[in-house]
């Protein structure tokens, strides 16, 4: 089973296009390995807790589970346009997820787990937090940023984590595969070594009431990140009484891939989630692993309100389409590492790799079955002959492309593919079957560059439902290839069979315009009616 998950988004704010890549990539992800043939269960869902959620209810006048609600419906809508299936829906104020993060507690604090204490410290009023020393600035004061900052006393519940680092720093060390890209774990195994405290899990209800009741003090909710991580197990079944609209746990855990940005490993799912699920009682066959992405930028600097530079990919989708986006985010980024967002990057892949490679590359070898062989293929029979290159090169790009997504290397694998479909046009050069149709002798090589031409874009099409599952059925429809039944392991050269009749080409992959290109045509088309009129 391939149960993949990301993280929760936080309901306080609408979707951007960091949120998007974390979910393309792992909708890529999970369709590639349904694909060959694995049964898999895709978890996603919204972070719906927590004192922004709250602060901006109160600022609307609303109750914070309707301003959540009405902020998860956003980010529902997104996932939809951008084609995004998940099998399940984790949203934090569901009473199923409440019910087994009250459980988790009460089971934490019977074992001795969790402990109540009080603590005395610097207070900001306006960020509603405690701060630490390293929220002090060169001056060693607290800088107007954090507002009033008062000293407070306060009662909370605490987790024992500092009990767990030392199997920890052992389990990091002993089990490479924990996270990925092994630069993070480094990081991870650095940040242990710093981990010296106690996980407060609790807040005062007085300061903040939206929240999971803490089930043994009810002046306390829960912590938002401890209810948050626990989503990961609580909508897969864990301690589920049997309820039936949720998975089965045994079936589904361990994840084998829980993807989440750079900016919530540690502490969040490097220390706190692995420690707790260490003090629930999980042995080390049964963590999850870590696939942690770095972040989409703009111009090199981070998205954000105050820049004015946050980019909705609802806009990206209606302009371009939720397929070129799809395919820029996974083939323009490398998993592991920050990338620039660059809409002109975006219309440069789609243009060269899409419309010009793939595009062209089906068209032309559609156009010419259909001109010069009334569509019907011929498989040649001798393997041995010159096109031999073709089929080793296409035979490597599948090979490169399963091992890469193996590895989470989305950009890499796309990469491949591509570069086997620019080889294909550049046979097709060599090749020239347009002259070849002239001459009767030449029959036989004629079908057999076509031959190879299509079964290539069959193979590529195919693989590429990963990332555009509506272009890869259109490409696949037009070959007439019935894709039911297929996988990676069973594409073997020859899905074509002999006599096997294909379609005229419809294209898939328009062009997308600069508006500046928009402009000259509408001149060269208003041009054109005047021209006609007259
Ligand atoms: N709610 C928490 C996660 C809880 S998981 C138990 C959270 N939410 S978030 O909305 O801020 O971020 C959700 C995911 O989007 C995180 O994995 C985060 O790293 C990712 N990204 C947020 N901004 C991003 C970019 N600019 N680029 C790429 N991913 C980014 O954290």
């Amino acid at each position: 089973m391939f149960y993949i998950t990301t993280a929760i988004d936080y309901t306080n704010g609408a979707p951007h296009i960091g949120h998007a890549y974390e979910k393309v990539l792992a909708d890529v992800l999970v369709r590639w390995h349904r694909m060959c043939g694995e049964e898999t269960y895709f978890l996603s869902g919204v972070d719906q807790h927590g004192q922004k959620v709250q602060q901006k209810a109160e600022a609307e006048g609303i109750e914070p589970l309707q301003y959540a609600q009405k902020v998860t419906q956003k980010f529902i809508a997104l996932w939809e346009k951008l084609g995004i299936e998940y099998d399940g829906w984790a949203a934090t104020s569901d009473p199923r997820h409440e019910k087994c993060v009250q459980k988790i507690l009460t089971e934490l604090r019977d074992k001795g787990c969790l402990y109540k204490k009080s603590y005395k410290g610097f207070y900001s009023v306006r960020q509603e937090q405690f701060l630490t020393d390293k929220e002090r600035g060169e001056d060693g004061q607290f800088g107007p940023e954090w507002g009033e900052v008062i000293e407070l006393e306060e009662e909370n519940w605490y987790f024992n984590l500092t009990a767990h680092i030392p199997w920890l720093r052992e389990y990091v060390t002993k089990h490479p595969e924990v996270v990925t890209p092994e630069f993070r774990r480094q990081d991870l195994l650095m940040a242990i070594d710093r981990s010296t405290n106690d996980l407060c899990i609790s807040r005062p209800k007085n300061r903040l009431s939206w929240g999971i009741p803490l089930p043994f003090d009810p002046d306390f909710v829960t912590y938002v990140w401890f209810d948050a991580l626990i989503n990961y197990i609580s909508f897969a079944g864990y301690e589920s009484d049997g309820d039936e609209s949720l998975p089965s746990f045994g079936k589904l855990w361990p994840a084998a891939c829980e993807i989440i940005g750079k900016d919530i490993l540690v502490p969040a799912h490097g220390i706190y989630w692995l420690c707790m699920l260490h003090a629930m009682g999980f042995s080390d066959d049964q963590m999850p692993q870590l696939l942690v992405h770095g972040w989409l930028n703009i111009k090199g600097e981070k998205m954000s309100k105050s820049l004015g530079n946050i980019v909705d990919p609802n806009e990206l989708c209606d302009v371009f389409g939720a397929e070129a986006v799809r395919y820029y985010l996974v083939r323009d980024t490398k998993t592991g590492y920050d990338s620039d967002y660059d809409v002109e990057r975006l219309r440069m892949i789609y243009n060269s790799e899409l419309a010009n490679d793939l595009g062209n590359l089906a068209n032309r070898s559609l156009n010419m079955c259909v001109r010069y062989c009334e569509g019907i293929l011929h498989r040649p029979t001798d393997d041995d002959e010159p096109s031999a290159d073709l089929r080793k090169s296409l035979d490597e790009a599948e090979k490169t492309f399963a091992k890469q997504m193996d590895a989470y290397n989305t950009a890499d694998a796309f990469g491949a593919l591509n570069a086997h479909v620019s080889l294909c046009n550049g046979y097709i050069e060599q090749k020239q079957p347009w002259v070849l149709a002239k001459d009767p002798q030449k029959s036989e090589e004629l079908q057999r560059v076509l031959y190879h031409l299509l079964e290539s874009v069959a193979h590529v099409s195919f693989l590429l439902g990963c990332v555009l599952p509506e272009a890869s059925a259109r490409l696949l429809a037009q070959l007439q290839v019935d894709a039911a039944g297929l996988t990676p392991q069973t594409l073997t050269w020859g899905i074509l069979p002999e006599g096997h009749c294909v379609q005229a080409p419809s294209p898939v992959f328009p062009r997308i315009l600069t508006p500046e290109e928009k402009e000259k045509m509408a001149a060269k088309a208003a041009a054109k009616t005047a021209k006609n009129k007259a």
